[in-house]
């Protein structure tokens, strides 16, 4: 290399760096549905901003067959190019071997450590209660998906398939902007 391209190389590695830094995570919506009314609804869903430094995601599920033993959950991520595309995850696993084992999955256990002191589904199989993930703060995933594991900027989509005995009950998308 060349003394020119060479500070080329290192003043381009100099941007990404400083883009790497100032990029920032922000929910842009949050949607709970469920798709089986007899064994669960939702009580709430939303992300609130409380004001300009301080929002969070808020969601209850009432869980009306109880107790639950054998559940799985499916996390799939899109990213929005023409329409949002199936991006780098789509992975089920056996939340109660999850559970028991958070290694098991890294890619599960990398969103779980994001929600796990938001939420009471961090406990081991079954549950006989409801279901709620109260007050995650988006600083929180901020931090996780832009200094842990950072990703492109860019609109994105979590989904979030909630399957028990084997029958998709609950589907929660989480959409958000890293820019
Ligand atoms: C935002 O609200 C939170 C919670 O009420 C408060 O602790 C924080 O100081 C507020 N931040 C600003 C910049 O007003
Ligand atoms: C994820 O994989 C499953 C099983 O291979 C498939 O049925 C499902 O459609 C996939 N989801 C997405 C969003 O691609
Ligand atoms: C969760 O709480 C534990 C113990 O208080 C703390 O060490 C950890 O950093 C917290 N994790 C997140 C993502 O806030």
């Amino acid at each position: 290399m060349s003394n020119k391209e060479c500070l080329i190389f290192q003043l381009i590695a100099i941007l990404f760096l400083v883009a790497e830094i100032t990029s920032k995570f922000e929910f842009t919506n949050v949607m709970c549905t469920s798709l089986d009314k007899e064994f669960g609804d939702f009580e709430h869903c939303y992300l609130k901003s409380v004001n300009r430094s301080y929002k969070y995601v808020s969601v209850k599920y009432n869980l009306l067959k109880s107790p639950v033993t054998k559940i799985k959950v499916n996390l799939a991520m899109f990213k929005r190019f023409n329409g949002y595309r199936p991006f780098m995850y789509n992975v089920t696993v056996d939340a109660c071997r999850f559970l028991k084992n958070r290694k098991s999955s890294p890619v599960i256990n990398f969103w779980f450590n994001v929600i796990e002191n938001y939420t009471n589904f961090n406990h081991l199989c079954p549950f006989n209660h409801d279901i709620s993930l109260e007050k995650l703060p988006v600083e929180t995933v901020n931090f996780q998906v832009t200094d842990v594991l950072p990703f492109p900027e860019g609109d994105y989509l979590i989904e979030t398939n909630w399957i028990a005995y084997d029958i998709k009950r609950a589907e929660l998308k989480f959409y958000g902007t890293i820019s």
